[in-house]
Order: C-alpha cells, then structure tokens, then sequence
C-alpha cells in the first residue's frame, strides 16, 4: 500500500487572485483544505455577498481552485497558499470569521503519521478566537477513531456546543468514502 507524502508548507504566504480584503464588515467565512474546491465555489455562488477565504496547503489545488472560481466569474473567494495552522495568526483577527469549515481533514491513520492531524486542541482554540460568538465550526470526518479524537480535542478545548448535521455537500472525497461504504460523522460545532 502506498504511503501518502507529506508536503512541507510554503516558507511564504501567497494568495489567488489577491490577499483577501478583511476589513469590511464582512461576513467573512473560512474554509481550510478546500481540496477541489466544489464545496467553497457553491457557496460562494450562493452568498455572493459573503467573502469566502480558503486556506490550502496544496499548491495544485491552490490553483486549480483559483482558476475554477475566476472561470466562475466569483469575485468573492480568495485563496491563500499555506499551512492553516501556521497562517492564521498571520492574517486574520481574532472574532473574524462567521462559519469555519474543515471538511474531511486527512486522518493519517498510521501512528507515526498523526503529528499531521489537523484537529488537535492547539489549532482548535486558534480557530475558537478566529469565530464569531455564536459562529460554528463544521466538520465531516469518515474515519471513526479520528471523528472521536476530534470530539474529544473540542471538549478539552472548551466553549463550544456540539451538534450532528446533516451532509453539507457531496464533494469528490464525501462521494469517495461514501461509496466505499464508510460512516461519516457530520458535526457543527458553535461557540458559546
Ligand atoms: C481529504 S481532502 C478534503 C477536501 C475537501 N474539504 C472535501 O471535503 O472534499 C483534505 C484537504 O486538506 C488539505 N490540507 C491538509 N493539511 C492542510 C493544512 N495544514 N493546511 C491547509 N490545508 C491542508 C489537503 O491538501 C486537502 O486538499
């Protein structure tokens, strides 16, 4: 079996089309590891009136979003190329964002792989500071002990109120595990 490579964040910051603009009034919402980009360019097409800001750690994806949303004519995504748990002290302020999505993080199932996990109490009270009160963090996750540990670093956290929901949108990846019988976990998690 093959082992997935890890791929070392970009030393600098770059952004498709522009930086985002943060200092209007907003809503702002947060997308990390948009990965093809489905889910973000549908909302975006819905809420036009929402800047939707994307952080993926990918370089391909990165672009190939960025051509999908300039193709859609969307003038309202901007994607940043990095990684979400270095970045967002970099760019973001505190109690910016309305709804943060984090859709099927890549559970690194091998034990010597799970420093790459992205849920991890650290990077979930950044991401507590970067929301609105009242604003949400939703995740979807196919691997059972990942959605647990991923439970268990929001209770450690602290702050926010637990819900299930109901699949967001069938991303190329939600179809993939769905299709090979996998249990996914949807949950929205809103801060207090
Ligand atoms: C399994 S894919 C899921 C993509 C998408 N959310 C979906 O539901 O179809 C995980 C995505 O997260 C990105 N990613 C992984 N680690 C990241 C990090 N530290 N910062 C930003 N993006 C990351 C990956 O490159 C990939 O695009």
């Amino acid at each position: 079996m093959s082992t997935k490579v890890y791929i070392p964040p970009p030393k600098e910051l770059e952004f498709l089309p522009s930086p985002p603009p943060l200092e209007g009034a907003g809503p702002f919402v947060l997308e990390i590891g948009p990965g093809k980009g489905e889910f973000l360019l549908h909302l975006a097409e819905q809420e036009p009136g929402t800047t939707f800001v994307a952080v993926e750690i990918r370089r391909g994806r990165f672009a190939k979003i960025a051509k999908r949303a300039a193709a859609r004519g969307l003038k309202n995504v901007f994607l940043v190329l990095g990684d979400a748990r270095e970045c967002l002290t970099r760019l973001f302020r505190p109690g910016l964002f309305e709804r943060i999505y984090v859709l099927f993080p890549d559970p690194w199932p091998k034990r010597r792989h799970s420093k790459h996990r992205l849920l991890k109490p650290e990077l979930l009270a950044r991401l507590r500071d970067y929301l609105k009160p009242g604003g949400a963090i939703y995740n979807a996750t196919d691997a059972g002990f990942y959605s647990e540990e991923i439970v268990a670093a929001f209770e450690e956290v602290g702050g926010f109120e637990k819900h299930a929901v109901e699949s967001l949108y069938p991303t190329y990846f939600e179809k993939k595990w769905k299709e090979l019988g996998r249990a996914i976990d949807y949950w929205k998690f809103v801060k207090l």
